[in-house]
């Protein structure tokens, strides 16, 4: 059965593992942020809201493999929006828009972007990282 819960202290050592190892954002991982899914009491994925200023990121989103496809990070996002403001802004792979516009959330360009956002928008393709498109989405 699922189960969504608020991250303890004791997460924080898996929190930055699992994040690290999908290989997301490894900036603000903080526990504080996160929701934890179980699946029977073994851990299943995460996702945090980051704060910044004047606006929030939905961010961190991983669902571990064994527990892919089953509505695990749908119940987190769906968890997360629950105690967060809008607009929620989130970044991702452009191979992501899909997953995310299901959700309710929209392809915004740099100039819709909160200031606190646009540099990170932007330092990637800057950085020219791993050849990646970004996409900035929004849900309002
Ligand atoms: C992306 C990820 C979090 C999805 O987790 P998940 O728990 O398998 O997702 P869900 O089962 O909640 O998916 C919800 C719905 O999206 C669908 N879906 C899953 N991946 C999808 C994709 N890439 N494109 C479109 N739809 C997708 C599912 O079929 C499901 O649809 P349904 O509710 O109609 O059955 C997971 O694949 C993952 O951890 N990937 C690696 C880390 C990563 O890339 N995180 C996102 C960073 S932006």
């Amino acid at each position: 059965m699922l189960h969504i819960r608020s991250a303890t202290a004791d997460d924080a050592a898996t929190i930055r593992r699992v994040v690290r190892g999908a290989r997301l954002d490894p900036t603000q991982l903080h526990w504080q942020n996160f929701l934890i899914a179980e699946v029977d009491g073994r851990l299943a994925g995460m996702g945090q809201v980051r704060q910044h200023r004047g606006c929030q990121e939905l961010g961190s989103m991983v669902t571990l493999r064994p527990y892919r496809g089953r509505g695990v990070a749908g119940s987190l996002i769906a968890a997360l929006e629950a105690r967060a403001g809008r607009p929620l802004y989130l970044f991702c792979p452009a191979h992501r828009r899909t997953f995310y516009e299901q959700f309710g959330y929209r392809v915004v360009g740099w100039r819709d972007l909160p200031p606190a956002l646009r540099l990170k928008y932007l330092l990637p393709a800057l950085l020219r990282l791993a050849g990646l498109r970004v996409l900035a989405m929004m849900k309002a």
